[in-house]
């Protein structure tokens, strides 16, 4: 009786001895790496992974060819260079897109739907500059296109205008945390890694920052929060790349290392959401009274009949750090060809780079460039953009091509700034890869869709060389221009996008092309504060 009563309490003993070190193990590795513990969200991990045909699907975009339309291309003559306030007047008019869910204003009854965290929304009578925004990006993918609602991916898809090369697009599954809890240090390392190569993992730190606040920077139609959407799981993913360690991203890191400098985002509306994401990410979404607009020094002022600035640009006077923000959705110099009319054709000039980087170029101590959704006919028409190449119209054929005009102004671009670097030794220029689209069974405007709102990446790798942006990557090989490759990492995300949410209930178009913020572009600017 005693014996065995002494042999449980033995029992009892090595229980308790085991707990203790299981416990002191787990402790161990929390204090090593709190966050990146997914057991804290077990329901994430065994999240279905989507099929690898799916996932392939997505990648194989594509081998690019001309658009379904062509439109004729008339001459005319050259005039000066533009100005910004020439610019004011039409760079933003796009094509009126009737009914988009995203134009709805900001008035909706957002009580509902505001969870825990935060007071709810004020909610914002008028109009806010942002949202026109929301019809700039409805035209992103053209005017008219093909209203059959026929299934033809490849073709909607060929918009995006980049591929995978074949045989590239490995992506497998593995567990959470193999390989990647030893990463090798930054130093040896950095060399080698390839930031674009890794994979999502859950981390219960994220999201950067609330989507319930950053108000004065995170435009409302971009902040999901606000929407009716439930699922928030995106917001908990964090990248992890492969074989090297990307150093946490802080806000005071980051403002002190970009102290006395400027940081320049040059772009689209995907520039401009990634440029609203890092002034959220510094300020972790807080109130910063102390940080000054700064836009009026390079020009970023709002028109007359504008309905907003070409840009902005703010000052942390902690540190003189300017972070700005110019719209540029082509990247290419546009000027008026009459600048007495206002219904006036732009040359857009495949060839030069826009006026705004010519002249501050050399303020600039990092500068991120991007462009590519706003390349298409539909685009091009509505914004009575005409090409010019050399300074003259362009009349070769196969330059009108859409896909080469953009490949031949990304090629510019980068040229153009790679022929700057050694003037401005301290700037470092980064050309950012496409932001992937996922409108599926249709187009913007024919009722695709993305109603996909799980993350089904967690834990699958993106391990392909090449970028999938093939214009991006041979645009900077051979050039000081880096390539900040974000186009395979994001095209595993589609549940990121603000999909058919809206702050009023709305039904009809979707947006699979902007993403939920915060959420993918964040990441993109961890990639860029880990190389900077
Ligand atoms: C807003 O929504 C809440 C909850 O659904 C509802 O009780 C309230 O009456 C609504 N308010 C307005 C002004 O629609
Ligand atoms: C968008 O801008 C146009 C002028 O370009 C204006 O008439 C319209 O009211 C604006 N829409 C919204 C929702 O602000
Ligand atoms: C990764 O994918 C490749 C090609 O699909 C396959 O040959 C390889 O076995 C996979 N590796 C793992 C670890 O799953
Ligand atoms: C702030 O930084 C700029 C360079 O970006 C420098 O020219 C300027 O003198 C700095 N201002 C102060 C107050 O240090
Ligand atoms: C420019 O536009 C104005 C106003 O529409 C027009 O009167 C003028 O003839 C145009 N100039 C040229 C050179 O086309
Ligand atoms: C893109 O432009 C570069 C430089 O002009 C050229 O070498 C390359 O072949 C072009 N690529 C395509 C797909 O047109």
């Amino acid at each position: 009786m005693k014996g065995s009563f002494h042999g449980l309490r033995g029992k009892q003993l090595s229980v308790l001895l085991i707990t203790i070190v299981f416990m002191s193990i787990l402790v161990w590795s929390w204090e090593k790496n709190p966050f990146r513990t997914t057991f804290l969200h077990p329901q994430n991990i065994w999240l279905p992974l989507s099929s690898d045909i799916q996932t392939k699907a997505h990648l194989e975009t594509t081998v690019t060819s001309q658009p379904p339309e062509s439109s004729g291309i008339d001459k005319s003559s050259i005039a000066e260079e533009v100005t910004i306030k020439d610019l004011d007047k039409r760079q933003f008019q796009v094509a009126p897109s009737k009914g988009s869910p995203w134009m709805a204003d900001v008035g909706g009854n957002l009580t509902s739907h505001v969870e825990e965290k935060e007071e709810p929304k004020k909610v914002i009578k008028g109009v806010e500059p942002e949202e026109n925004d929301t019809a700039e990006s409805v035209t992103e993918s053209g005017g008219k296109q093909e209203h059959d609602s026929g299934v033809d991916n490849s073709k909607q898809e060929e918009r995006i205008n980049f591929q995978v090369p074949p045989g590239s697009e490995h992506i497998n599954a593995t567990l959470p945390g193999e390989n990647y809890e030893k990463a090798p240090n930054p130093e040896e390392n950095q060399a080698a890694c390839n930031f674009a190569k890794g994979k999502w993992v859950v981390d219960d730190e994220r999201p950067l920052y609330s989507g319930f606040s950053c108000k004065r920077w995170l435009s409302s139609m971009w902040a999901c929060r606000m929407t009716q959407r439930m699922n928030f799981d995106y917001e908990t993913l964090k990248w992890q790349p492969k074989n090297c360690q990307m150093e946490e991203f802080e806000g005071s890191k980051f403002l002190k290392r970009m102290q006395d400098k400027t940081l320049a985002f040059v772009g689209d509306s995907l520039g401009r959401q990634q440029f609203q994401s890092l002034m959220c990410m510094i300020t972790g979404g807080k109130d910063r009274p102390d940080v000054l607009d700064v836009g009026r020094e390079y020009g970023l002022v709002k028109a007359k009949h504008a309905v907003r600035p070409d840009g902005w640009a703010y000052r942390f006077p902690s540190t003189n750090t300017t972070v700005l923000y110019y719209w540029s959705a082509s990247l290419c110099g546009l000027e008026p060809l009459n600048k007495t009319n206002p219904a006036t054709e732009y040359a857009m000039h495949l060839d030069r780079p826009p006026a705004f980087l010519q002249r501050f170029i050399h303020r600039f101590d990092v500068l991120v460039l991007n462009t590519g959704h706003h390349w298409n006919r539909g685009k091009l028409n509505a914004n009575r953009w005409v090409m010019y190449v050399g300074g003259a119209r362009n009349t070769n054929k196969k330059i009108a091509e859409i896909g080469r005009a953009k490949n031949l102004t990304i090629h510019s671009i980068v040229s153009w700034v790679n022929s700057q670097l050694p003037k401005y030794p301290r700037l470092k220029a980064f050309y950012r890869s496409i932001s992937p689209r996922h409108f599926v069974n249709g187009d913007w405007n024919t009722g695709g869709s993305c109603n996909n709102e799980m993350p089904m990446s967690i834990g699958k790798e993106v391990l392909q060389d090449k970028s999938s942006d093939v214009a991006a990557e041979s645009a900077v090989r051979g050039t000081k221009v880096r390539l900040l490759d974000i186009t395979a990492l994001s095209q595993v995300r589609d549940e990121g996008h603000i999909s058919r949410f809206s702050i009023k209930g709305t039904t009809g178009m979707q947006d699979c092309l902007h993403w939920c913020l915060p959420g993918v572009p964040d990441t993109w600017n961890e990639l860029l504060f880990a190389q900077i």
